[in-house]
C-alpha cells in the first residue's frame, strides 16, 4: 500500500518529541481523571522519571463505568468466541459493571487491599477479564501467569510477587484436551516459599475441581451474595500490574505498569495505530496471559469503548483455518491483531486460501501482526489473500504497546515487507554499535530507544530496581536497551532481525534458553548443556538442546532425551514446545570458558559461519554439526 502521509506522521513523531509534555497531556484528555496530574513528566530523578505525577484516575473506571455513564451500557463490551467449548456470547457494558463490581466488592471483603497482588493463573474466558479489572477497580496489582505455562513457573511468580490472593479455573482446554489447572496451582503454593491463603476457582463445567478446604471458595459462590462495589481512586504512578517476562537468567523479570500512563498510551494507540473508536468491533488473538492480551485483549479496547473479542482457540485445528475469518465476518472485526505464526499455520492448512473464499471481509481494514519477526512471504501471503492492509508491528512487554508501526488511524504509510514501519511517537528509536555511537543507515547494531520512554512503558521490574538499571538503563546511558538487533533504512524504516540475548521467540512466545539449560543441568546423567533456538517454518523458532552427558551414564539415548523432555514439559510447560535434544561430547568454547551458542545457531539454521578467533578446540564445532546434522540441521557453509 503506498500512501503520502509519511510527513504527517513525521510531524506527529516530531511534536511528540518537541514537546512531549503538550503531546501526551492532550493525548490523556482521552481519560477521566479524578485529579490532575501536577507535572506532565517528572524528570527530576533520571535515569527513572514518572508520567502524570501527582494525577488520580482509576482504571477501571475509564474502561468499564464511563462508558455505563456515557450510554454504552446495552453494547457488548467483550464478546466470547470459544470454538473448543462451541460457546459464544457476549457481555454488555452494564453486565461486565456488575460482574467486576461484585467480583471487586468480594475481594475487598476478604481484606484484598490497594496495592496487594493477585496472581490470576486462567485460560481465556472472560472471568479472567473481570478478574485483571476488579483488581484495578480496588487497586490491587494483578499479575497474570500464562496457562501454558507449568506449576514451577508460576511458584517463581508467586514467591516472587507475594499474592494475597489467587483467582485460577479448574481447567482450560485445548485442542489436545482439557488441561487441568488445579493440580498445577496446588504444585505451585506447595512449592512456593510465600503461603497463599485465599483461592477463588473458577469451575468450569468440562471439568470440575475440588476446592481444598480453608483455603479455596468457588467463584460463583464468591460473588453471589458479594456486595458491588465503587473504583477507588489510585495515583497515576501506582503500579496497575506486574507481568512476568523472560529474561536471560531463569528467573523472570516483573514488568511494572503504572495506571495513568498505561490508560494514555493505550486510549492514544487505539485510535492513532489501531484506528478503533467507541463502538468499534477489535480484536486481538493472543492470550490474557501475555502483554499482547493485557494491552489489547482487555485494556485498550476497553478503554476507548469498543467491542473486544476473546477467543479461545486456535488459528488452525478449532474447528478448521477459516475460523479466524468466519469470527471476523461474524463480529465486524474492524482492525485484527495476531501473530504470524498464526498466519504461517493457517497458510500450511489452506495455502490457497480456500476458506476465505464464501467469507465476507468487507468490514476489516487492517491486518496487525506482532511478537515476533515477520517474513516476508507470510506478510504477502496475507495481502494476497486478504486484498488488505498487512501491517507488521514491533514491540516488547516491557514497552507495552508498540515502538515501531505503521498510524493507521491517522497517517499510513508505505508497507515494505520486513519491516514494523516507523518509530512511533513517543519513542525515540535509534541504532547503535558497540560504543553506543549511531550507526549509518542499513547498518546493524543495537536498537535502542532514548530517555524517556513515553507514557505506558515499565517503570521498573518489580521490587528490584536495580535489575532494572542493569537490564535495560546501563549499557548506554540515556537510552533503554531493547534487547533486539536490527537496522535502520534511508527512509527511517525499521528492521528487526534478531536478539542480542539468549531470549529466543517459539510460536510469538518469548522464552529464555537459561530456563532451559537450568532445568535440563537439573538431570542426574546431564553435566553441561547448551540451549539453542533454531528455525521452525511453523513456529519462527523452536528450543534444541545439547548436552554432555556425566561418565559412566547407562540410559539409552532414546531414553535419555524422553526424560529431558518431559522434564522441560514439566518444569517450563507444555509452551516451550521443547522436541530437540542430542548428546554431544564436548560442546565449542572460547578459551575463556563462553559456549558459542551463537556460531552453533548459525550452523543449525545453515548460515554462513565462521571458526571464532578464540575457540578453545575447534574439533568442537565438527562435533556439534554432525550432532544437528543427524538432527536435520545444520548444511551451513564454513567459511576461512
Ligand atoms: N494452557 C495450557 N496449555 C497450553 C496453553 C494454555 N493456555 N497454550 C498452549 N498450550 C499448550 C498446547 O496445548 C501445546 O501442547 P502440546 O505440546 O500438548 O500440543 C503447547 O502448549 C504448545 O502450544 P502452541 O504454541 O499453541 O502450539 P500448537 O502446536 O498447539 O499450535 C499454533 C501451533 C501455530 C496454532 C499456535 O502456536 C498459535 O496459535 N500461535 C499463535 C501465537 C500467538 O498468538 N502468540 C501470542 C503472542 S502475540
Ligand atoms: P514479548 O515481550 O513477549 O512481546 O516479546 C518481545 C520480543 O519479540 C521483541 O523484543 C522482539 O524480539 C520480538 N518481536 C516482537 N514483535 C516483533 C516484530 N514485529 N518484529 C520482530 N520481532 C518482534
Amino acid at each position: 500500500m503506498k500512501s503520502g502521509n509519511n510527513k504527517l506522521h513525521q510531524q506527529m513523531h516530531q511534536a511528540s518529541v518537541s514537546q512531549p509534555e503538550q503531546f501526551w497531556a492532550d493525548a490523556a484528555q482521552a481519560l477521566t481523571w479524578d485529579k490532575p496530574w501536577d507535572r506532565v513528566l517528572d524528570e527530576s530523578n533520571m535515569p527513572l522519571y514518572a508520567w502524570f505525577a501527582g494525577g488520580e484516575l482509576n482504571t477501571c473506571y475509564n474502561a468499564v463505568d464511563r462508558h455505563v455513564e456515557a450510554g454504552r451500557g446495552a453494547q457488548v463490551a467483550i464478546q466470547y468466541v470459544s470454538p473448543v467449548t462451541e460457546t459464544e456470547y457476549g457481555i454488555s457494558y452494564n453486565e461486565l459493571q456488575a460482574q467486576v463490581s461484585r467480583l471487586a466488592g468480594y475481594m475487598d471483603s476478604i481484606g484484598v487491599k490497594k496495592g496487594d497482588r493477585v496472581i490470576i493463573y486462567m485460560p481465556m474466558v472472560p472471568e479472567t477479564a473481570y478478574a485483571m479489572l476488579a483488581c484495578a477497580r480496588i487497586g490491587a496489582i494483578h499479575s497474570v501467569v500464562f496457562g501454558g505455562f507449568a506449576g514451577n513457573e508460576l511458584a517463581s511468580r508467586i514467591d516472587d510477587a507475594k499474592p494475597k490472593l489467587i483467582l485460577s479455573a479448574s481447567c482450560g482446554i485445548e485442542p489436545s484436551g482439557v488441561v487441568a489447572y488445579k493440580p498445577l496451582l496446588d504444585d505451585a503454593i506447595a512449592q512456593s516459599s510465600h503461603k497463599v491463603e485465599q483461592c477463588i476457582i473458577l469451575n468450569r463445567s468440562q471439568l470440575q475441581a475440588e476446592l481444598t478446604p480453608n483455603r479455596d471458595v468457588d467463584w460463583q459462590n464468591a460473588v453471589a451474595d458479594a456486595p458491588d462495589i465503587g473504583c477507588l481512586s489510585v495515583a497515576a504512578t501506582d503500579p496497575l500490574y506486574i507481568l512476568y517476562t523472560s529474561g536471560t537468567t531463569g528467573q523472570p523479570k516483573g514488568v511494572v505498569r503504572d495506571n495513568g500512563g498505561h490508560g494514555v498510551a493505550l486510549a492514544w494507540s487505539m485510535k492513532h495505530i489501531y484506528g478503533i473508536d467507541a463502538g468499534d468491533a477489535f480484536w486481538a488473538a493472543s492470550d490474557v496471559g501475555w502483554v499482547v492480551g493485557h494491552s489489547y485483549i482487555v485494556y485498550g479496547p476497553l478503554l476507548v469503548g469498543a467491542t473486544t473479542l476473546m477467543f479461545e482457540g486456535k488459528p488452525v485445528g478449532t474447528p478448521d483455518p477459516g475460523i479466524f475469518w468466519r469470527t471476523i465476518a461474524k463480529y465486524q472485526v474492524k482492525s485484527f491483531f495476531t501473530a504470524p505464526t498464526a498466519i504461517r499455520a493457517i497458510k500450511r492448512d489452506d495455502p490457497d486460501g480456500d476458506f476465505l473464499k464464501d467469507v465476507d471481509l468487507s468490514c476489516l481494514n487492517t491486518l496487525f501482526l506482532a511478537g515476533e519477526r515477520c517474513d516476508p512471504d507470510t506478510l504477502h501471503w496475507a495481502e494476497e489473500r486478504l486484498n488488505k492492509p498487512v501491517i507488521d508491528h514491533w514491540w516488547q512487554t516491557e514497552t507495552g504497546w508498540p515502538v515501531a508501526a505503521n498510524l493507521m488511524g491517522t497517517a499510513p504509510v508505505e508497507v515494505k515487507a520486513g519491516s514494523p514501519a516507523l518509530s512511533v511517537p513517543g519513542y525515540q528509536v535509534e541504532v547503535v554499535d558497540e560504543m553506543g555511537d549511531k550507526v549509518e543507515a542499513n547498518i546493524s547494531g543495537n536498537v535502542v530507544i532514548k530517555l524517556p520512554l513515553p507514557p505506558g512503558t515499565l517503570t521498573t521490574l518489580w521490587q528490584n530496581e536495580q535489575r532494572y538499571l542493569e537490564s535495560y538503563l546501563s549499557m548506554y546511558p540515556g537510552y533503554y536497551l531493547s534487547g533486539d538487533a536490527g537496522y535502520m533504512d534511508d527512509d527511517g524504516y525499521l528492521y528487526i532481525m534478531s536478539r542480542i540475548d539468549d531470549i529466543i521467540n517459539v510460536a510469538g512466545h518469548r522464552l529464555s534458553t537459561g530456563r532451559f539449560e537450568e532445568v535440563l543441568c537439573q538431570h542426574n546423567a546431564v553435566a553441561e548443556v547448551a540451549v539453542i533456538g533454531v528455525e521452525d517454518k511453523l513456529k519462527g523458532q523452536v528450543p534444541l538442546g545439547l548436552v554432555v552427558l556425566k561418565k559412566g551414564v547407562t540410559l539409552s539415548d532414546e531414553a535419555l532425551y524422553k526424560e529431558l523432555i518431559s522434564l522441560v514439559r514439566e518444569h517450563i510447560g507444555p509452551v516451550a514446545s521443547f522436541r530437540l535434544v542430542s548428546a554431544v561430547q564436548k560442546l565449542p568454547k572460547t578459551r575463556s570458558g563462553k559456549i558459542l551458542r551463537g556460531t552453533m545457531r548459525k550452523i543449525a539454521d545453515n548460515q554462513e559461519y565462521k571458526v571464532p578467533a578464540t575457540i578453545e578446540d575447534p574439533q568442537t564445532l565438527e562435533l556439534v554439526r554432525n550432532a544437528l546434522t543427524r538432527m536435520g540441521y545444520a548444511d551451513a557453509l564454513l567459511v576461512k
